[in-house]
C-alpha cells in the first residue's frame, strides 16, 4: 500500500511521461536496446535482482526535469536480461524521511517477498542534510510498501551516508554503506541485522587511511561486496581522487579492490584501488548474483558532472541510460567484464571478414556500417605502429603499438573539441564493440579493459572506417543488432 502523497507523487510522475512522451520518442538518439529513462533523468542502476525467475533493475530517476533532485525508483523487469519491459514506479519521495529523494540502494529476497533498502534523503529549510536507511516490501516484486527507516546516522559519520548494498552470509544479513567520516575520509561502513528490522554497526572495513590506503578521497558512493573466484571484490564510487596520468580522468571514479573479507573480525584486507572502466560516462555500478550463479553488473552510462545538462538529448527532455549487463569474472587478480551470453539474441543480419587486412590507408568494407551494431575484431596482428577505428565520425579509437596505449577520442558535446580518455595496454588481441544510436561500449582484450561512452554522430552517418600505419590483419564479423 502507498500513501496518499505517494501516489499523488506518481500520478504527478506519470503525467509528465505523457505529456513529454511524443518529444522524448522523436529523438534519433533515443537509444534501441539500452535501458534509459521515459522523461527526464536517469542516474544509477538499484535493486538488481534476479527473482522468482525474472531479473528486476531498478533506477534513480527525476521524472520532472533532467537535472538531479528528489529521486524516484524507477523499475524494469526482463526474463532475459535482454528485453525489459517497463513496470509500475516503485517509490516515491513522499515521506518525512525520504522527502528528499528516495536514494540509491539494493534488493534481497527473504520469506518470499521483495525486499528492498534505500537512502532516504532530507534537506531541511536551511539546506542541512539528514540520512535515513530505509526498506520497502513487495509481495509480488511490483508493488512495494514502504516500512520506514531501520538505521539512523551512526556517530562519527557526516550525512553523506548512504546507498546500502544488503546480502546474505551463514544466517545473517549484511549490509555495506558508503559513508563520509567527521574527519572527510571516504569509507564503507559494514552493519549486521538477524531480522532486516535491527542493525548492528560494525564499523569501517575500508577507505581512507586504512588499510595502508592513505587519503581516498571524501567520499564513497554505491559500494558492492561480493565474493568472486575464489576472493573478495568490493567495488566503490571514490569522490575527490585528483588526475593522475591516465588515471581519475572523470569527475568521479568508480573501481574496485580485490582482498580477503573476514567476517569473524570484519575486516577487509585488499590491493589496490583498480578503476572499473577507461571511458567518458560511467558510474554507479551495481551487481547481481543470478539464476546461474553469474555476478552481473550494470552501470550507469553517466557522470554527475557540470556537463551533463549539455547532453544533446535533454532538448527532447530525457538525458542518460544504463550500461549492458556484463559478466564479471576475476583472473590474475584483475576483474573481467564481459557483455552477458544473452545479448547475442540481440543478433540481425551478419557480416564477416576473415583475415581483413588494412595496410597503410583509412579503408571500409560493404555492410560494415551501421548505427546499432555490434562488431568483433579478433586475432588482431598489428605490424605497425598504429590502429584506429573511426565511428561515425564523432569517436575514434587508437592503439599506439609503440607507448602501449589505446585511447578513445570523441567529439565533445560541449564544444566540438576532440577529447580522450586511455589506458596502458601492452597488446591488443580482441575487441568486441557495441554501438548504439549515442552510446559506444568497447571491450578489449575478451573484457581486460572497458571503455564506455556516450557520443553523438550525425544520426545520418554510420561509416566506420579502419586505418593502420603498417599492416592490420584481423578477423572481423558484425551484426545489425
Ligand atoms: C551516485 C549517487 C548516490 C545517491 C544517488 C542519488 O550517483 O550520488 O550516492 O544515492 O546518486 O541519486
Amino acid at each position: 500500500m502507498k500513501s496518499e502523497r505517494e501516489q499523488k507523487l506518481i500520478e504527478q510522475a506519470y503525467a509528465e511521461v505523457e505529456k513529454y512522451e511524443t518529444l522524448v520518442n522523436r529523438d534519433r538518439y533515443r537509444l534501441r536496446y539500452h535501458l534509459m529513462p521515459p522523461v527526464g533523468l536517469m542516474n544509477d542502476p538499484n535493486g538488481l535482482i534476479d527473482w522468482h525467475g525474472t531479473y528486476h533493475v531498478f533506477y534513480q530517476w527525476m521524472p520532472f526535469r533532467t537535472g538531479h533532485g528528489a529521486k524516484f525508483w524507477g523499475h524494469y523487469t526482463s526474463p532475459d536480461l535482454v528485453h525489459w519491459q517497463a513496470a509500475p514506479i516503485a517509490l516515491a519521495p513522499s515521506e518525512w524521511y525520504d522527502k528528499d529523494g528516495c536514494y540509491s540502494g539494493s534488493a534481497i529476497s527473504c520469506d518470499g517477498k521483495l525486499v528492498l533498502f534505500y537512502t532516504g534523503n532530507v534537506k531541511d529549510e536551511q539546506g542541512n542534510r539528514q540520512t535515513y536507511q530505509c526498506m520497502a516490501v513487495s509481495e509480488d516484486g511490483i508493488h512495494f510498501t514502504k516500512k520506514g527507516v531501520v538505521i539512523t546516522l551512526p556517530d562519527g559519520y557526516t550525512a553523506h551516508f548512504r546507498d546500502p548494498k544488503v546480502w546474505r552470509y551463514q544466517g545473517h544479513w549484511y549490509m555495506i554503506l558508503g559513508a563520509q567520516s567527521e574527519s572527510g575520509d571516504g569509507k564503507a561502513v559494514l552493519f549486521r541485522s538477524a531480522d532486516l528490522c535491527h542493525w548492528e554497526h560494525l564499523g569501517p572495513i575500508a577507505g581512507g587511511n586504512m588499510n595502508g590506503l592513505g587519503p581516498f578521497g571524501y567520499m564513497w558512493e554505491c559500494p558492492d561486496l561480493f565474493p568472486l573466484d575464489g576472493q573478495d571484490v568490493l567495488i566503490v564510487c571514490p569522490q575527490g581522487l585528483k588526475p593522475d596520468g591516465m588515471r581519475y580522468q572523470n569527475v568521479y571514479q568508480s573501481g574496485y579492490f580485490v582482498g580477503r573479507f573476514d567476517y569473524e573480525r570484519a575486516e577487509f584486507l585488499h590491493g589496490t584501488f583498480e578503476e572499473l572502466d577507461r571511458g567518458f560516462e560511467f558510474y554507479a555500478p551495481q551487481t547481481m548474483l543470478d539464476r546461474n550463479g553469474r555476478r552481473i553488473l550494470i552501470g550507469w552510462m553517466g557522470v554527475p558532472d557540470q556537463n551533463e545538462d549539455r547532453q544533446p538529448t535533454v532538448s527532447h527532455r530525457w538525458v542518460h541510460a544504463l550500461t549492458l549487463p556484463r559478466e564479471l569474472r576475476l583472473t590474475g587478480g584483475k576483474l573481467r567484464q564481459t557483455p552477458v551470453e544473452e545479448l547475442k539474441q540481440l543478433r540481425k543480419q551478419k557480416v564477416a571478414y576473415p583475415s581483413a587486412t588494412v595496410v597503410n590507408e583509412l579503408r571500409s568494407w560493404p555492410g560494415l556500417e551501421g548505427d546499432a551494431i555490434e562488431l568483433r575484431l579478433d586475432n588482431i596482428e598489428l605490424f605497425g605502429s598504429m590502429m584506429e577505428i573511426y565511428f561515425r565520425h564523432a569517436a575514434r579509437l587508437v592503439y599506439n603499438s609503440d607507448e602501449g596505449v589505446l585511447t578513445l577520442e570523441r567529439k565533445s558535446f560541449v564544444n566540438g573539441l576532440t577529447e580522450k580518455r586511455q589506458c596502458r595496454l601492452p597488446r591488443l588481441r580482441s575487441l568486441h564493440v557495441f554501438l548504439d544510436t549515442s552510446s559506444i561500449e568497447l571491450f578489449v582484450n575478451d573484457g581486460e579493459e572497458t571503455f564506455t561512452a556516450r557520443f553523438f554522430p550525425h544520426p545520418d552517418d554510420q561509416t566506420i572506417f579502419f586505418g593502420a600505419h603498417g599492416h592490420l590483419q584481423m578477423d572481423i564479423e558484425k551484426w545489425e543488432l
